[in-house]
């Protein structure tokens, strides 16, 4: 959906958090949007689309021009509902800014705004490996990553991730990737996890995408694979002894893992 036009849906959702402000403030809350959770027709906390989240995106937003040229690029494709959160992405460069990355993995490229972000963020001898399937999205943002010149950062491989991964792997490569985005088919996550964990170092993070599934993970239900797998792989990491963790509620939801 478009990201800075208010939808219906969206209209609906902030809507209810109006309700749910205006209740709160009677009721003497002090944070009266938190009180209420994930407000419902809402794919985020604070309501994407809503007005808290303009506000946010108006005063942090500083998005590269070519990154914001191929946003815009993007809303025009019918799956730009894929594309990353732009604030998130920020986020993720400014971490792998503070970490030194050099090296990084982008799991799910779509038309290529987060590869083109990291892209951006890593020295001249960086490299992105970019896993995808789907040539077709990604030559919608190729040529941007030339025209914002850091094509040359950008390592495409258009087969299977796990493929990917593996190759990686097998080129002797564990514990030298300094960051990992995984966004891409969600019955696979566990997997991408797994071989991220080989191969970012210690001290490396690992973000995965998605992990509220537009709150889904509230009731996954039997059949819904998608939602097994991210719940699951949820719970799974929140046990997981081998990496620090935080779980922002940004975008639809993502899981930063900090490699012990
Ligand atoms: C949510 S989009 C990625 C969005 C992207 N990270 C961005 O910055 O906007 C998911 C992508 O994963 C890709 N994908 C699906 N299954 C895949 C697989 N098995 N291996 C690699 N990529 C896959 C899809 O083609 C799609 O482009
Ligand atoms: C991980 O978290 C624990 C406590 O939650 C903390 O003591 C430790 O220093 C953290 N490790 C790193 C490397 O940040």
């Amino acid at each position: 959906m478009p990201f800075f036009s208010i939808t219906k849906e969206m209209a609906i959702g902030t809507a209810v958090l109006g309700v749910a402000f205006a209740t709160g403030v009677l009721a003497g809350k002090k944070y009266p949007f938190l009180a209420f959770g994930i407000p419902r027709s809402s794919k985020t906390l604070l309501g994407k689309g809503g007005p808290l989240w303009q506000y946010i995106l108006d005063h942090s937003l500083r998005e590269h021009p070519v990154l914001k040229k191929l946003r815009l690029l993007t809303l025009d494709h019918p799956w730009s509902r894929m594309m990353v959160s732009c604030d998130q992405a920020q986020l993720m460069a400014n971490l792998a800014k503070l970490i030194k990355a050099k090296k990084a993995i982008e799991i799910g490229v779509f038309t290529g705004y987060n590869t083109l972000n990291m892209a951006l963020v890593l020295p001249d001898d960086g490299k992105v490996i970019a896993c995808d399937i789907n040539e077709d999205y990604v030559s919608i943002g190729k040529p941007l990553w030339k025209e914002a010149g850091v094509e040359h950062k950008i390592d495409l491989r258009i087969k299977p991730a796990i493929q990917t991964l593996d190759e990686l792997l097998a080129d002797g490569e564990a514990g030298t990737y300094d960051f990992a985005f995984i966004d891409a088919d969600k019955q696979s996550y566990n997997e991408y996890y797994e071989k991220c964990l080989r191969l970012v170092r210690k001290g490396g993070i690992i973000a995965i995408d998605n992990v509220l599934w537009h709150g889904k993970v509230l009731k996954p239900s039997k059949n819904d694979m998608e939602t097994q797998s991210l719940h699951h792989l949820n719970e799974k990491i929140f046990r997981d002894v081998r990496v620090n963790i935080s779980m922002l509620p940004m975008g639809d939801g993502v899981t930063l893992a900090f490699k012990l």
